[in-house]
């Protein structure tokens, strides 16, 4: 079956700095992969490739098998800061991509509720919570109705609990909107509990790239010792690929 989205990334460099080398993922659809890794392994280097935002690499990146290139309405992406507009409400923060009016879409008022912010519409950022502004870009994210979402460390700002909150939330969305998923945590756990495939990039090691899948069925309950022995291989990889 043809990917939904298919990376294979050649060479990305900054100047003399190679980051990303022969590097090959696949996204399907409904997948959600976790993509982890030493800091400056370069995870965001490959979100914004993917996100379109940065075209100077080599590769290729196709959506359902066709060339993509450049920014796409399908792909979504949401940062580890909520990035809203200071002097926009939330209801326009959300719309934000239809221009001035777009606030009064009905699909608004149905975001909102789904993230748990009704009542909120006309609050200004400053006047949200971490996570509730967090939960307004998850909200803006899926505003422009993508098939794909991508995350950059989108919950590590937030208190233990909340970022549970964000989790699952996380989770139902993507299985409400038939979302493929990629995204990018320290956090294993956080990657346990919510993939179905876990990719460990280490560039230092050259090429070597680890899958691990997660077998249980999603949505799942958080029960550590589930997946206490894959938590352990992948710790145990983490720790080699830092030692080198
Ligand atoms: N615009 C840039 N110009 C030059 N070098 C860059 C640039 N962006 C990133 N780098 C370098 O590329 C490497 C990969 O960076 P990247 O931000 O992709 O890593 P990361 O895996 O996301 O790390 P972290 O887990 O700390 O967020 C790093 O060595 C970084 O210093
Ligand atoms: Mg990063």
């Amino acid at each position: 079956m043809t990917a939904l989205l298919d990376i294979a990334i050649h060479d990305k460099s900054y100047g003399a700095r190679r980051v990303l080398h022969n590097l090959q993922l696949q996204l399907h659809r409904g997948e959600i992969v976790s993509l982890i890794g030493a800091s400056g392994c370069g995870k965001s280097s490959l979100l914004s490739i993917v996100a379109g935002l940065d075209t100077s690499f080599r590769g290729t990146l196709r959506m359902g098998g066709k060339p993509l290139a450049g920014v796409h309405a399908d792909i979504g992406l949401i940062f580890q800061e909520p990035r809203l507009f200071p002097w926009l409400t939330v209801a326009q923060n959300i719309a934000f991509g239809l221009g001035a009016g777009g606030e009064n879409d009905p699909r608004v008022a149905q975001l909102l509720e789904e993230v748990g912010l009704q009542g909120h519409a006309h609050s200004l950022p400053k006047q949200l919570s971490g996570g509730q502004a967090q939960r307004a870009a998850i909200a803006r994210g899926l505003f422009g109705q993508p098939r794909i979402l991508l995350l950059d460390e989108p919950f590590s700002a937030v208190d233990a609990f909340t970022r549970m909150k964000l989790q699952d939330l996380l989770a139902a969305v993507a299985a409400r909107h038939g979302l493929s998923v990629l995204l990018v945590t320290h956090d294993i756990d956080e990657a346990l509990h919510l993939s179905d495939r876990i990719v460990m990039l280490d560039t230092r090691a050259g090429p070597r790239r680890a899958h691990y899948d997660v077998a249980a069925p999603r949505p799942r309950v958080r029960t550590p010792a589930a997946q206490a022995q894959l938590k352990e291989t992948i710790l145990g990889e983490l720790h080699a690929a830092h030692a080198i």
